[in-house]
């Protein structure tokens, strides 16, 4: 049986990704920050619902420790809007530490306590944004998550060699506008849509297809 793990699962996409893993067959090991929310919801035994705040290095650990067998799909899907701050004097520098230590770190962290369990043919999922490009910032603001998935952008191209080298394909996702508490009420996109199309790049990635910038329908993305 392949084995799915998705952080930041309890709401939004990471929890319809749950979902469509459970119903393709996965044992998805699927993680909740504070409340398992939606996740409660499932009855499936296929489903394995882990406490992890992604910034707890012992949390992931033990996680990784608990997980029996490898891991074929890790999704590194948590992560955190920032202030919408208007100009740079309204940027809070606390603030934007803590989307940079949510979405561009800690999903290195998870990847690196990860690294053991995943095997050739495993893939990863970096849940990034089209707001981490750089030719596509026209608009500015968004100062910290726009960083923040730059930045998550250049770790999993940095780390791509060594994973090539292991065997393991890197997808860099932007989900589209959707849907969730983060992308509000006016996002064009429903979670099922979004991950219907997410699931097919994950069915498709392989290791040629190894850290490529791709909207949730297969578009790609300029860096
Ligand atoms: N929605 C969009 O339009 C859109 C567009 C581009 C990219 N994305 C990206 O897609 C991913 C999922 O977004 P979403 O729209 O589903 O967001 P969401 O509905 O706000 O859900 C975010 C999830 O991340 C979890 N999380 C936040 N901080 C965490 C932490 N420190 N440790 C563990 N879990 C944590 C949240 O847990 P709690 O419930 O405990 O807060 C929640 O489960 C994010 O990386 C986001 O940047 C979304």
């Amino acid at each position: 049986m392949k084995t799915a793990v998705v952080t930041g699962a309890n709401r939004g996409i990471g929890l319809e990704l749950a979902k469509q893993l459970l119903e393709s067959g996965y044992k998805v090991h699927a993680t909740y920050r504070n409340d398992s929310g939606g996740l409660s919801e499932i009855d499936s035994e296929l489903l394995s619902i882990h406490q992890l705040d992604v910034r707890d290095l012992n949390a992931v650990s033990g996680l990784s420790d608990s997980i029996e067998g490898s891991i074929d799909i890790l999704v590194n899907n948590a992560g955190i809007a920032d202030g919408r701050w208007q100009s740079i004097s309204e940027i809070d520098m606390e603030h934007a530490l803590e989307v940079l230590h949510v979405n561009s770190v800690s999903p290195v962290l998870v990847t690196q306590q990860m690294l053991g369990k995943l095997s050739s043919d495993s893939v990863i999922v970096m849940m990034s944004s089209l707001m981490g490009s750089i030719s596509d910032c026209r608009s500015g603001r968004s100062y910290a998550y726009r960083a923040s998935k730059t930045a998550l952008n250049m770790f999993s191209m940095a780390m791509k060699n060594e994973l090539d080298a292991l065997g393991i394909s890197l997808l860099i996702m932007h989900p589209g506008w959707v849907e969730t508490d983060m992308g509000g009420p006016n996002a064009p996109l429903s979670t099922k849509e979004s991950v219907n199309g997410i699931m097919q790049r994950i069915h498709e990635q392989d290791l040629a297809l190894s850290g490529r910038y791709v909207e949730f329908d297969g578009t790609p993305i300029e860096w």
